[in-house]
């Protein structure tokens, strides 16, 4: 049977809590950790996570890569690059859907059936609101993926009122 669209949901809340198969981090290439959503990702996880992230080698913008989530509620963190926000001629778009693209492929490798995502480079790397939450669900409506459930987990009601707005 051909892989259906996951099933999305909005909600507006801390995405370390989140008790489900994979949460999905907002990492920078490094993968050693950083502030917001990554900061708050590795304290909840504890020290384990980053001395594995260390083992990884970073992350090239737009890729992903799956560890353990130790100390969180989820089984798995998926760790994506999103692009920094260069005004929209720097192959952004592209970047950011790749980050979606490449989380579900991620999701997929390990099985992992649900799984939440932060509103990727909509933060310190300043990506428009709108045009982040417009690339970020349809590309989980295109991708092919045997994920079944996808929550954007928003920590502000802008964002939020952003993903209810463009899932109409
Ligand atoms: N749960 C859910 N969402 C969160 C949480 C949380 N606990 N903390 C922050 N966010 C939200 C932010 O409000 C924003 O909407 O995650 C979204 C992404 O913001 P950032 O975390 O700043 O990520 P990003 O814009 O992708 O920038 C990545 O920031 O923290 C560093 O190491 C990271 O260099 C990388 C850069």
């Amino acid at each position: 049977m051909a892989p259906t669209s996951p099933r999305l949901h909005v909600v507006l809340g801390d995405i370390t809590l989140e008790r489900t198969d994979a949460i999905v981090n907002a990492a920078n290439e490094t993968l050693l950790g950083g502030g917001g959503v990554d900061g708050a990702i590795h304290r909840a996880a504890g020290p384990e996570l980053l001395a594995h992230c260390r083992t990884l080698g970073g992350c090239p913008t737009g890729q992903a890569k799956v560890t353990p989530g130790f100390s969180l509620a989820a089984r798995w963190v998926i760790h994506t690059v999103g692009p920094i926000w260069q005004g929209g001629d720097r192959g952004e778009a592209e970047l950011l859907a790749s980050c979606y693209r490449s989380s579900l492929a991620a999701a997929d490798s390990v099985g992992a059936r649900r799984v939440a995502f932060p509103a990727i480079s909509t933060g310190v790397y300043r990506y428009p609101l709108a045009a982040a939450t417009d690339i970020a669900v349809s590309t989980v409506c295109t991708t092919p993926t045997s994920v079944t459930e996808v929550r954007f987990v928003c920590f502000d009601e802008a964002t939020r009122a952003q993903y209810v707005a463009r899932l109409g």
